[in-house]
């Protein structure tokens, strides 16, 4: 292999700068090239390529986003496009490709790796911590003190006016930044997509730390929670069911992506990228690289796709107890 390609794609997470960073150096300390694919399998198609050496990634580690950007390419999903994207790596010489994404980014490489046996490893990046093969994705940490710092702040208005907080958080499919976040930031409930856990449980909740003498609440919701009812449905339901509180919504959205990443998702996406890097010159393909039991372990592309996160139940439990 001479040659080493490098994309990011899906939903962006703060360490994929780094990710890069430590794809290219590792490249570099290995004499190989390594060339830049800007908007992941949408650049791939239209040839936005660029050489990367070492001195293209300074001061990058501490940022967040990704420099060579993101996009979720249709293109890419037609043969017609994963051909041009074939055509424009062979006539740069690229041999190999590493992909920063999360599932949909690899379930693209591994079908390109079916069609055309080109090598791809995958670095898992999403903030929602939803892949297999690895006990954090990159961003995750960094997204989770985002969300407590945050509510941290909301719990001060929250407690002075003595008001109830329905604060949403992402996660589309999975409850990990809900269930983590909420129990560092000392949610009083917890909804995730993972468990329906009742809205008369919510109430009884609510109802049972009132009489014992809160005054102010905090509950973490999940994008995607079980309930069945957006947050502002969530909150005219608590209203009207439970008049005592002053019930307010806070939507964290998208500023939960961004942000420098945490010392904790720099260093793993450094350990990552140079597994991958060396990975793809053992001459493997078709493999993710994550951190299990803290170490940088192989997982087969199909298995990291297809297979299930699970909630760790033993933290219902604790943000349970926690609540009496
Ligand atoms: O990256 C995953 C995620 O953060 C989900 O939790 C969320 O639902 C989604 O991205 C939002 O994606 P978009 O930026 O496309 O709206």
């Amino acid at each position: 292999i001479k040659k080493i390609g490098v994309l990011t794609s899906g939903g962006d997470s703060p360490g994929m700068n780094a990710a890069i960073r430590s794809v290219v150096r590792t490249c570099a300390f290995h004499n190989i090239e390594c060339v830049g694919i800007y908007r992941g399998y949408q650049g791939m198609i239209e040839g936005d390529f660029k050489e990367l050496g070492p001195r293209s990634v300074n001061n990058i580690i501490n940022k967040g986003g990704t420099f060579l950007k993101s996009a979720r390419s249709l293109e890419f999903k037609t043969p017609e496009g994963r051909k041009k994207a074939y055509d424009n790596l062979v006539k740069e010489g690229v041999e190999a490709l590493v992909v920063i994404g999360g599932d949909g980014s690899f379930t693209g490489g591994l079908l390109f790796n079916t069609e055309y046996g080109f090598p791809v490893i995958g670095i898992p990046g999403t903030i929602d911590n939803d892949i297999y093969g690895t006990s954090h994705t990159l961003g995750y940490d960094t997204a989770l003190n985002t969300v407590v710092e945050v509510i941290d702040k909301i719990r001060d208005t929250a407690s002075s006016h003595n008001r109830l907080f329905l604060i949403e958080v992402m996660g589309r499919d999975a409850g990990h930044i809900a269930l983590n976040a909420g129990i560092g930031a000392g949610a009083e409930e917890i909804l995730i997509p993972e468990e329906d856990l009742g809205l008369e449980r919510l109430l009884d909740s609510l109802k049972k730390s009132k009489s014992t003498g809160k005054t102010s609440s905090i509950v973490v919701i999940a994008e995607g929670d079980k309930t069945g009812k957006n947050v502002f449905e969530l909150k005219d339901y608590v209203e009207s069911n439970f008049p005592e509180y002053d019930v307010r919504v806070s939507v964290l959205g998208h500023m939960q992506r961004g942000g420098a990443p945490s010392c904790f998702d720099r260093v793993l996406a450094s350990r990552l990228g140079v597994k991958a890097v060396e990975t793809i010159l053992e001459g493997k393909t078709n493999f993710m690289v994550g951190l299990l039991n803290d170490k940088i372990e192989l997982t087969p592309l199909e298995q990291a796709i297809k297979g299930h996160t699970e909630i760790d139940r033993e933290l219902l439990r604790v943000s349970d107890i926690m609540s009496i």
